[in-house]
């Protein structure tokens, strides 16, 4: 049976993970900012806004891991700042530590965003800030190049695919694990606010077949247990569309 750490898992898309995960016969650690209301094998309450918090879960978390899903993250309402180091900087810092841990066949996956498609846009700007590896240069880089609150949920979005990619390929060269990404469009979990509202849950309850409606949490923690799988032993460095065919009505 595998060890999976999940963070984010005390909500939404993290939660379903966990419950996903754990259904399927895994040991499960969350690790969250706020106290878990559901069954786990586990957890660490940690902020991971901090590099120093995430130094300091690593004490608690197992010696030896065979997945990481980073599902932990804050809407583009959150200061540019704090989005910055959640969505993305603690995110690449907790992987790398958490990879120390694992074997070749780990498996690390990340939620990215329908919101990041446009990588392609901004590709060099995302590499250089992917080569810059440590937290610390990653904040260093970001005081050089600051990003705008209005486009930041987007730009860190679109950092995180380029990253995985990046970072994915070498990771897997290196050590033989596995780093991918899924791609939620909307989905109905506290992070919406009341945009939720506006997307029409009760519509898409009564319409599930309807192309570019939002998802509910069960319907992305699947994609994201798939990857974690020995099943997606093949994929690596992939951008996983789970959207209801958001993505494909771009075309
Ligand atoms: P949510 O708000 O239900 O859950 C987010 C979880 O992350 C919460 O449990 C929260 O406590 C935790 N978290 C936030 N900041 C933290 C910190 N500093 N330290 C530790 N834990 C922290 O949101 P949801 O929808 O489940 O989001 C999960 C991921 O999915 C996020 O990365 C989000 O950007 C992404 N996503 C969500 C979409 C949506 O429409 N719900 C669409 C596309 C991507």
């Amino acid at each position: 049976d595998k060890t999976i750490v999940v963070t984010g898992a005390c909500s939404g898309i993290g939660a379903e993970t966990v419950r996903v995960l754990r259904a399927r016969g895994a040991r499960v650690i969350g690790l969250d900012r706020s106290d878990p209301m559901l069954t786990l094998d586990g957890f660490v309450k940690a902020d991971l806004s901090e590099q120093a918090a995430i130094d300091h879960a690593m004490k608690q978390l197992p010696a030896q891991v065979d997945a990481l899903a980073n599902v932990a993250g804050v809407p583009g309402t959150a200061p540019a700042e704090l989005l910055g180091r959640v969505n993305y900087l603690s995110l690449r810092h907790l992987s790398e530590r958490v990879a120390e841990r694992m074997s070749a066949g780990a498996s690390i996956v990340n939620v990215s965003s329908i919101l990041g498609h446009f990588y392609m846009q901004r590709l060099d700007q995302h590499k250089a800030l992917a080569d810059t590896r440590s937290f610390e240069a990653g904040l260093a880089w970001l005081a050089r190049n600051p990003v705008s609150q209005a486009t930041c949920y987007e730009f860190f979005k679109e950092a995180l695919i380029v990253w995985t990619m990046r970072r994915g390929h070498a990771l897997f060269l290196e050590q033989g694990i596995r780093m991918n990404a899924v791609a939620p469009g909307p989905v109905f979990t506290p992070i919406l606010g009341e945009f939720a509202t506006q997307l029409g849950e009760a519509r898409v309850q009564a319409d599930a077949s309807r192309v570019k409606r939002p998802s509910f949490a069960d319907e992305v923690a699947p994609a994201i247990a798939f990857l974690c799988s020995d099943d997606a032993r093949a994929i690596v460095g992939a951008n996983l569309p789970v959207d209801g065919g958001f993505e494909a009505s771009y075309l």
